[in-house]
């Protein structure tokens, strides 16, 4: 693996391997003489993916760069290639990115260093969808069989797109639900069912933040409406299988897709994913800086 832009960049054998390395990695040292440096450039908010890079860089004993956008010579025009270059070109060894462009990373074909994408736009969400899997893994050993059900803005969600199309190959039937307006025929290919038949038959309820900031205008709902109509409320915990659970990305917009009281639950597994994330994150910059050689690994999906 040299860039992890999407997760076309993986074959599944690679894949395996990251999140079977990610399940160690809270036990694994690393070296911190070989320290090799990263740099982080988030033009879109974050604090998930851009705190849990830091803390997987720290673990890993990398140095990390610090680079701010609003400071930056970004502010001047710099374009996206030349900021990058000349990141490269002072000694940084990997970039990991997170840009509201979708596929911004097509402009950075001419890139030597390994280029991690922390989130494109609507595009894709490469790390977030591994920690998902890792998550489903640790609960459920397999993915075959599974029935995965992603639910509210699918239209206008990175993190949707990425888990459709990689738990689908892993052979989990995926299915969706929300507002017929956010969902989107090229992820859903017309698997949609009402939230009341999703939590009867879903073994993990994929919730999804509703993302305001990629909608043009007001939806027509409030959150109360919303959230009785396509929100895990507390009425539909209570008919979830007995070893279902229950994912979010986060940050959740609590009381509107998510019952706040859900959040913490005995099924929720959403501050677990957030560990996770560390553990991927170390996985894949590892992976990416040949900073481990796996030379043997367990067949674990
Ligand atoms: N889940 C996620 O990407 O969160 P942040 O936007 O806080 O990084």
């Amino acid at each position: 693996m040299k860039h992890l832009r999407t997760l076309e960049d993986l074959s599944i054998e690679q894949l395996e391997k990251i999140l079977y390395e990610a399940n160690k990695m809270e036990k694994k040292l690393f070296a911190s003489s070989d320290r090799k440096t990263v740099a982080n450039l988030f033009f879109e908010p974050s604090t998930r993916t851009k705190c849990s890079f830091e803390m997987a860089q720290k673990e890993l004993g990398l140095h990390t760069l610090h680079f701010d956008v609003d400071s930056s010579s970004v502010q001047k025009g710099e374009t996206l290639y030349d900021t990058v270059k000349t990141l490269e070109s002072i000694g940084v060894e990997a970039v990991v990115i997170r840009h509201p462009q979708k596929a911004y990373y097509k402009e950075l074909e001419n890139i030597n260093i390994p280029i991690i994408n922390a989130g494109d736009g609507a595009g894709d969400h490469p790390t977030q969808s591994l920690l998902d899997l890792l998550t489903i893994q640790q609960e459920f050993l397999v993915f075959q069989g599974l029935h995965v059900v992603i639910c509210g803005d699918i239209r206008h969600s990175r993190v949707a797109r990425t888990n459709a199309n990689i738990l689908r190959k892993l052979g989990a039937k995926v299915s969706f639900a929300g507002p017929a307006e956010w969902m989107d025929e090229d992820i859903t290919l017309g698997n949609v069912i009402s939230m009341d038949e999703a939590v009867k038959s879903a073994d993990v309820m994929m919730m999804l933040r509703i993302q305001t900031e990629r909608h043009d205008s007001g939806e027509g709902w409030t959150k109360e409406t919303y959230h009785e109509e396509f929100g895990l409320t507390l009425r539909r915990e209570k008919v979830m299988k007995k070893n279902a659970i229950i994912l979010h990305p986060a940050p959740v917009n609590r009381d509107v897709e998510l019952a706040s009281e859900l959040v913490e639950c005995s099924r929720s597994r959403i501050f677990k994913q957030m560990r996770n994330g560390v553990l991927v994150r170390k996985a894949v910059l590892a992976f990416a800086l040949n900073m481990m050689e796996v030379k043997k690994y367990e067949r674990v999906i």
